[in-house]
């Protein structure tokens, strides 16, 4: 006799920092943020089937995933454990498979979206009904960009950047991310921050003005282009100087470049698709850049669907 089991697969984007605004160091060691987020074409894809044994089995493929434990400091794996642990029902299990296109510690949220896509997914398999809001209440435990992971298309994000206000944006914007050779950890990019800070080379200010805000979500590429900005660019460059020369790389139809997140990728605001194509085959001629992926933006958060399959 056929057996059928049900799959949730969820597609979840990358995030980039159209703005980040640092402020100074809390004493909780996080810094308050003034984030603009927004939601881009470039996909991790998960799919969960329920176990009922209570294991959560992860396993990973794509981009970089053999660098990745596949055991609880995943944070796909950390937010399963939490919402079953919530929920008090440790003997639900899932296997997990995760596809990766998002670069890993590349400062687009790779790990926080791996994270929001299991909320989702787990929250489906075990018919647990939670709101997407209690979700991304939840996520927050797990790291200050999984909120908007769940959320996707443009928002604003304060506090450590998980509380957020979605934006609504106006026309779509052509990207390009050089991925670097190697990651840079987000704690110690915001330690670089707060030593510039100590040592008078930066001054953290969390304020974004009014009229930035508007340039950003305009749908006037140069306006949004000249009103970029990532206050963790000194600080990312600090540790890997390398970072200037790519962030310094210029062509036809290029706008502007600005870091993602902690980094190291560097985006490329572009004033149509085909330049954003012509940018992508040129770039990894560079010195220090393993790839480039075109994108455009905003997209709108995961899709999850739910099928039932034979086998
Ligand atoms: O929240 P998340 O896990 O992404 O944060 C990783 C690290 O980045 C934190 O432990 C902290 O060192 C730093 N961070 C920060 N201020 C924020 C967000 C992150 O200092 N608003």
């Amino acid at each position: 006799m056929v057996k059928f089991h049900e799959v949730v697969r969820v597609q979840v984007p990358a995030k980039i920092n159209l703005a980040l605004a640092v402020g100074p160091r809390r004493v909780d060691g996080f810094h308050d943020l003034t984030s603009v987020f927004q939601a881009v074409s470039v996909y991790d894809e998960l799919t969960a089937v329920a176990r009922t044994d209570g294991q959560i089995i992860l396993t990973m493929s794509g981009l970089g995933s053999t660098q990745l434990p596949t055991d609880e400091q995943n944070l796909a794996v950390r937010a399963a454990l939490l919402l079953r642990e919530r929920r008090g029902r440790p003997e639900m299990g899932a296997n997990l498979t995760i596809d990766k296109a998002i670069p890993i510690a590349g400062g687009m949220a790779g790990g926080s979206g791996d994270a929001a896509a299991a909320l989702l997914g787990c929250n489906e398999i075990w018919d647990l009904e939670l709101s997407v809001d209690e979700l991304r209440e939840l996520g927050t435990e797990i790291g200050s960009d999984v909120p908007f992971a769940i959320l996707g298309g443009n928002a604003v994000g304060t506090g450590r950047g998980e509380k957020l206000t979605p934006l609504s944006a106006d026309g779509e914007l052509n990207w390009v991310f050089a991925l670097a050779e190697e990651g840079l950890s987000t704690p110690q990019v915001y330690r670089s921050f707060d030593q510039l800070a100590e040592a008078g080379e930066l001054t953290p200010d969390v304020h974004l003005d009014a009229g930035s805000l508007e340039a950003l979500t305009s749908g006037d590429v140069n306006r949004c282009a000249a009103a970029l900005r990532n206050d963790l660019c000194a600080a990312a460059v600090a540790l890997r100087p390398a970072l200037a020369a790519t962030l310094a790389v210029s062509a036809e139809g290029v706008l502007a470049s600005v870091l993602c997140g902690s980094g190291p990728t560097v985006a490329f605001l572009c004033t149509d698709e085909q330049s954003a194509n012509l940018l992508a085959e040129k770039l990894p001629e560079h010195e220090g850049i393993r790839d480039a992926i075109p994108a455009r933006g905003p997209v709108v958060g995961p899709s999850v669907v739910r099928s039932v399959v034979a086998g």
